[in-house]
Order: structure tokens, then sequence, then C-alpha cells
């Protein structure tokens, strides 16, 4: 057994121990404080400003898409200076393996290790708005404004043939793109929701 798998038992065994000591002096402790006087007094009140800066999520429905719009020609220009060195040329590929294709992708009949993409898998269109505006460029997540996403997610959708190369995204076009697979996801649970 190396150092490493002893010094992890005996971690596992002391928080082992811990908790269940824990388990077993709970009931002979006070009643719980009230969340007030229980507190740490760590970090600070958060303000609606600093909530807004985070209150990013974008819905299957549209809700939470900013003001703004933009063109798949517009997209283009963008893509080629921010995005085509790791996604290759018109979001091609072949850059290298885990910088993934944004177009085309095999049909999802292969089973579960067939590669899924936006134009395979995607349910919904607003998810590449929300993933772009969230997590890319990888080297520089939330520095695109509203209008670069916009257009970066009509080029991808253009070149994807889900719209038209003139078409504009905005609020209210983007979420009425249909998907290709979006209607292939079942509710495993419908009676929960
Ligand atoms: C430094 C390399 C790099 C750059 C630059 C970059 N990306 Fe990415 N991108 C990645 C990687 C890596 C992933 C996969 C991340 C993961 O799976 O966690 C990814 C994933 C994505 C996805 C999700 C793809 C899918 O199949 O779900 C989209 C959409 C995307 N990038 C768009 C963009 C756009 C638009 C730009 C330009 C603004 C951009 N990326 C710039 C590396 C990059």
């Amino acid at each position: 057994m190396s150092t490493l798998e002893m010094f992890g038992r005996k971690t596992l065994a002391a928080t082992l121990l811990a908790v269940t000591l824990g388990a077993v002096a709970a009931p002979a402790q006070s009643p719980p404080q009230s969340p007030s006087t229980a507190s740490p007094h760590l970090g600070r009140p958060i303000s609606e400003a600093d909530i807004k800066n985070w209150d990013i999520a974008v819905l299957p429905n549209g809700v939470g898409l900013p003001a703004g719009q933009g063109t798949p020609q517009e997209g283009a220009t963008i893509f080629a200076e921010k995005c085509s060195a790791c996604h290759g040329e018109a979001a091609r590929g072949g850059v290298a393996p885990f910088y993934p294709a944004l177009v085309g992708g095999p049909p999802l009949t292969d089973g579960i290790e067939t590669r899924k993409t936006i134009a395979n898998y995607y349910a919904y269109p607003t998810t590449i708005f929300d993933y772009i505006r969230r997590a890319m460029p990888y080297p520089a997540p939330r520095s695109l404004s509203d209008h670069e996403v916009y257009a970066l997610t009509a080029y991808i959708l253009s070149l994807n043939k889900l719209i038209g190369e003139n078409d504009t995204m905005d609020a209210q076009s983007l979420p009425k793109v249909k998907m290709p697979n979006r209607d292939n996801f079942i509710m495993p649970y419908p009676d929960r929701i």
C-alpha cells in the first residue's frame, strides 16, 4: 500500500469517526439557534447589482435574453477573430480533438458514444446563446457584448442551416428556431413536474 493510500484511509477513518461522533453528540445539544445568531458572520450582504451580474441564465422560452441583435455576417467576422483559432475555420473543428466543431455532427443513431454537437443534440437554440455568453471565448469568458453573442449565435445557426444567411437573431426570433433534436428528449418522470 502506498503512503498516499494509507494517508487516504486514515483521513477517511478520521472523517467517519468525526461524523459518527457528531451524530451521537447532536441530540444532546441545545435546540438550534435562529439563523441570525447561528451565522458565523462571514461575507457581506449581496447587492441587487451584484446579483444582476450573476443572473445571466437564458431559459428555453427566451426568458433572460437581453436586448440587442446580430446577424450571421457580423458573427462570421467576430468568429474569425475570436473563435476560429480553436474551433477551426467556419467552425469545422480539426484544430485539436478537445476543441469541438460547432457545425455538423453524425446522426444520433450509434448509441451513447455518438459525438454530440449543437446540430445533432441541443434541444434549444437559446442554449447556444447562454453557453457562449457565459463560457466563451475559453480564455476570456464574459468578455463578449450581447450584440457579439447574438451575432455568433446567428452565425453558428446559419452554418448549420438552421436559419437563413440573412436572418437576424434577437430576443424574439432566437427562441423560435427549431433545433433538429428538439422532440427526441423524454421526460422520465412527467408526473413530478
Ligand atoms: C482557446 C480555445 C477556444 C476559443 C478561443 C474558443 N473556444 Fe469555444 N470551446 C473551447 C473548448 C475547449 C470547448 C469545450 C468545452 C467543454 O466541453 O467543457 C468549447 C466549446 C464551445 C461551444 C459548445 C460546443 C458544444 O458542442 O456544446 C460553443 C458553442 C463554443 N465553444 C463557442 C465559441 C465561440 C463563439 C468562441 C469565440 C467567441 C469560442 N468558442 C472560442 C475552446 C475555445
